[in-house]
């Protein structure tokens, strides 16, 4: 696909709250790649793509196992829940998708079943704080409970962290469990549950003999990646990265604290990969045509009436890993514009124009209002971002349906008005624009 001047390794990486799209173009790329790379987050991601008129919703896999004979590599830099990951394989291997590329790094750590107890205990008991935080603290995330931020943390703790190469282990990993399982009984059991005892959240002999079953399950499929990938490249073969959630939910450049808990731009690649950063050639920066956000946290276009509602139902806004309903909002160019800054973005990737259709004018957010003054800057920062006030430019809307649409010259001239805009505020160019979520629903600029 030249109009996104790839090279032998690129990545696509989610420019605004993650669901931007990027599991479409992962698989239209796919078969210009010899791997496709997850290097971040866990099974909170959620990409849906639609091949054949089939749609399929993958966690954890790369989106490029849709497409044969790729390699689907599972980086040392995600965290995995090997039950979804089973699930996952067994669910693809029913519908006929050849699975034997599957690979996942020794590295990689493991979600275990206390995970996504502690996710959800955390987020409930912060939740129960809401009337401290009306005064000013903070609420819960609103995570997916998938237990990604209790894996990491624990990844970062050490002693108490499991990894993939741990499930090839078992006698030793039942030894460690022991300990685990105390390490956790003693920090959790206060913050919960106090009547119910210990042991019967976090029995060492049950996760061991679990933990077994997943490692006699992916045994064959862990390895080195990074030994793996480097080989790739030294073969002259083509790798490409699969961004999971999206830049503004970046543990360090997103609206912290309401973030996910990983590196989910273009700085995720080199750590959660081996792969390093002068390796790679190209980055494709996926953008929706209007700002979508899942969970706590401050969102600046944000809007609440009908509206919102029509977007929704359109764009079939509603998550892929938890089925919420997602915030919708105008495009937040000044979140898109930064997002590009930090992952130094090569081309921009449109999605779900086609859904802006029927509306009466359509809004961009070109600017802040923020402390008397006009920026155009974000604000990475939860608490000032939720003072910043968008500044809008009104542009006209488009009603024909565009789905079928092929080639940029045969959009509405408001739609093209509205792409050209885009490009400019942002100094990009756009390479893809979907106007559906079929392969072929595409257009090649
Ligand atoms: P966690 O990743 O489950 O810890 O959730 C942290 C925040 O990131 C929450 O606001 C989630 O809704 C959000 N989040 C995590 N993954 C995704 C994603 O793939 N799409 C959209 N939001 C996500």
């Amino acid at each position: 696909m030249n109009s996104l001047a790839l090279g032998r390794c690129n990545a696509v990486i989610g420019l605004q709250w993650g669901d931007e799209g990027k599991g479409k173009y992962v698989d239209l790329l796919a078969s210009e790649h010899d791997a496709v790379v997850r290097f971040n987050g866990g099974a909170n991601a959620g990409h849906s793509v639609v091949v054949g008129g089939e749609r399929f919703s993958l966690h954890l896999i790369p989106s490029g196992i849709l497409t044969k004979g790729r390699l689907a590599v599972i980086g040392n830099g995600v965290v995995v829940d090997p039950d979804t990951l089973i699930g996952e394989v067994d669910g693809l291997a029913a519908r006929g998708v050849d699975v034997s590329g599957l690979v996942v790094s020794d590295r990689a750590h493991v979600v275990m079943p206390y995970h996504k107890s502690e996710d959800s205990l955390r987020e409930e008991l912060l939740k129960s704080q809401r009337q401290v935080a009306e005064e000013g603290g903070l609420v819960e995330i609103g995570t997916t409970r998938r237990g990604i931020g209790p894996a990491y943390a624990d990844k970062v703790h050490r002693t108490t962290a499991v990894r993939a190469c741990d499930l090839l282990r078992p006698a030793q990993l039942r030894e460690r469990l022991e300990l685990v399982c105390w390490a956790k009984s003693a920090t959790l059991s206060p913050l919960g549950e106090p009547d119910q005892p210990p042991s019967a959240r976090f029995d060492p002999s049950e996760l061991a003999a679990r933990a077994a079953g997943w490692g006699a399950r992916l045994g064959p499929m862990i390895q080195d990646t990074a030994y793996l990938l480097h080989g790739l490249l030294a073969d002259g073969k083509r790798v490409l990265f699969e961004g999971a959630n999206g830049t503004l939910l970046d543990v360090d450049h997103g609206t912290y604290p309401f973030v996910t808990s990983s590196s989910t731009g273009v700085g995720g690649i080199a750590s959660g990969s081996g792969v390093p950063p002068s390796a790679l050639n190209s980055v494709v920066g996926v953008m929706k045509s209007y700002s979508t956000r899942v969970g706590g946290g401050p969102m600046p276009t944000e809007l609440h009436d009908d509206r919102a509602q029509y977007i929704r139902e359109r764009g079939r806004e509603y998550g892929t890993t938890t089925g919420r309903p997602r915030r919708v909002g105008w495009l937040d160019l000044v979140g898109v514009r930064y997002a590009c800054m930090i992952n130094g973005v090569s081309t921009l990737a449109v999605t779900l124009l086609d859904v802006l259709a029927g509306m009466d004018g359509l809004e961009v957010c070109t600017h802040y209002e923020f402390e008397g003054g006009r920026t155009d800057r974000f604000i990475p920062d939860a608490a000032d971002l939720a003072r910043a006030r968008p500044v809008y430019e009104r542009l006209p809307g488009f009603s024909a349906d565009i789905t079928g649409v092929r080639r940029l010259a045969d959009l509405p001239r408001e739609a093209r008005r509205y792409l050209d805009f885009v490009q400019e505020a942002v100094g990009v160019r756009a390479g893809l624009v979907s106007v559906g979520p079929g392969r072929e629903q595409t257009i090649v600029v």
